[in-house]
């Protein structure tokens, strides 16, 4: 096989501008997910019926069908709903975060139940009331244990974003798309995009684990 590196070469800064834009989707994605996963996880426990209804449907059915569905009804569906379209940027953008926000939600609310009951009772008898006891006892040592599966639901979109590309969003996995639709040529194409993904998700499985020792995570168990 005679593989042509001066493809990549050529197509280099696609690639690169590629893998900057997936990195700066998925920052976006999973922050506002994260936004969002806390709302949802409270509103899953509270005692509000149909409040703990509709968060239950979201996470239910944002976890129950596939992104990639969720990308074509977000970017196809709103014209429709809304009498205009939305730039792939916007609809890719919406989809992430919207998808994030039901796993972050689960990671929450595993956080927040992991934490013993014991310590909500003794803030109540204190006199601080639920939503004191949830913002100044539970929820500070509910978010380092929330650390590690936060790093990991980050490492995931990270991946999980190459699935706007099928919406011509100009990320990592859309330079492997053009490159290979440009030059025909295969392995030049998924080659430097698949080296690019690892070198990033190595870069962040580093970050998660330090910033878990910085946080002395292990230690609080
Ligand atoms: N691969 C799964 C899907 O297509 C999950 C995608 C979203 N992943 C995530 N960690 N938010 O539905």
């Amino acid at each position: 096989m005679d593989f042509r590196w001066q493809i990549v070469l050529d197509y280099a800064d696609m690639f690169l501008a590629g893998g900057w834009t997936t990195v700066k989707v998925t920052a976006i994605s999973v922050t506002v997910g994260t936004l969002i996963g806390l709302i949802v996880a409270l509103a899953r426990m509270t005692k509000m019926t149909p409040v703990r209804w509709l968060a239950t449907i979201y996470t239910d059915v944002i976890r129950g069908t596939p992104l990639l569905v969720q990308i074509f009804i977000v970017h196809f569906g709103a014209p429709k709903l809304l009498g205009f379209s939305l730039q792939a940027m916007t609809s890719g953008l919406i989809a992430l975060s919207i998808n994030s926000g039901a796993y972050v939600a689960e990671i929450f609310r595993a956080g927040i139940q992991s934490i013993d009951k014991g310590q909500m009772e003794a803030s109540r008898s204190l006199g601080m009331s639920y939503a004191q006891a949830m913002r100044f006892v539970i929820l500070p040592q509910a978010f380092r244990r929330i650390i590690p599966p936060l790093g990991n639901e980050f490492i995931a979109m990270l991946k999980d974003s190459s699935l706007v590309s099928v919406i011509s969003l100009p990320e990592l996995a859309m330079a492997g798309r053009t490159v290979a639709g440009a030059t025909a040529r295969v392995w030049e194409a998924w080659l430097p995009v698949a080296a690019i993904y690892l070198v990033l998700t190595l870069i962040f499985t580093r970050l998660v684990a330090w910033y878990e020792v910085k946080l002395g995570v292990q230690n609080h168990r």
